[in-house]
């Protein structure tokens, strides 16, 4: 299997703290990959650096095959990175609809305005949002917010797309139905890199976990492997309980 995504070797320190150190993983084509690991852990340090929004202090980012360390965020959008953020930031006076296609003339610039409504179309029947799609962005649930920035990052038509705690806030059934719609997005061929705290959600999700600690990975496997691991149990229980 073709890897989408490599980090090497990044490291990332704020003043006086190693917020990352050396950290190495990668993601396969067509794979659900999990980042876990205690609050302050560098999972959100690690998405800003494979987004963009931060510059490691030493290491390498490779999106399908290429060397994208220097590329600020927009130029990796448009080679196929795309992101949501746990922070669902729509433009709310526009509709459904009218975000979507922002999104998709943002993430391919050039596409034509025909293709980009047909894409989008496609993105809102994917995410179940089609009903809603005359709806202002302003006046949606949270459960809808969250698919939208979910399909935000989709229709910028990304080939790797990075996922930092989109269930949180989710009652169990809404996590369900949010697990449902990543692997409809797997399955229509987008491979996935997710932040999650949410247990049940990496275990249903994930095809493989990377566990953070200090900003170091202390375990990678399947859930049932990373779960049993002695280094993992002792940085979710043992100092911070
Ligand atoms: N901009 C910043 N300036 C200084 N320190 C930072 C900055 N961003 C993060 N940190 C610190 O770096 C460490 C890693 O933070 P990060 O947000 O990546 O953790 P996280 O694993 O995402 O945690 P959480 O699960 O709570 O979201 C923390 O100690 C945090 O306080
Ligand atoms: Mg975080």
């Amino acid at each position: 299997m073709a890897k989408v995504l490599e980090v090497k070797e990044i490291s990332k320190r704020f003043l006086g703290l190693l917020a990352l150190h050396r950290v190495s993983l990668h993601l396969e084509e067509g794979e659900i990959l999990a980042v876990i690991g205690p609050n302050g852990a560098g999972k959100s340090t690690l998405l800003n650096v494979i987004s963009g929004l931060l510059r490691p202090d030493s290491g390498e980012i490779l999106l399908l095959g290429e060397n994208i360390s220097h590329l600020p965020p927009e130029a990796r959008t448009h080679r196929g990175l795309g992101r949501a953020f746990q922070i669902v930031q729509p433009l709310p006076e526009l509709t459904v609809r009218e975000n979507l296609l922002v999104g998709a003339l943002f993430g391919k610039p050039g596409l034509k305005r025909k293709e980009a409504e047909a894409w989008v179309a496609e993105v809102l029947d994917l995410t179940g949002l089609s009903p809603r799609a005359e709806a202002l962005a302003g006046e949606l649930t949270l459960l809808e917010d969250k698919r939208l920035e979910l399909a935000r990052a989709l229709a910028t038509r990304p080939r790797v797309l990075l996922l930092d705690e989109v269930m949180a806030g989710l009652r169990p059934k809404e996590a369900e139905e949010a697990v449902a719609l990543v692997r409809r997005i797997r399955d229509s061929g987008v491979s996935v890199l997710f932040i999650e705290h949410v247990m049940p959600v990496v275990r249903a999700l994930a095809d493989r976990v990377v566990v953070l600690d200090y900003g170091e990975v202390i375990a990678e496997g399947a859930y049932e492997e990373v779960a049993q691991d002695e280094r993992v149990k002792e940085a979710y229980l043992g100092r911070r309980a």
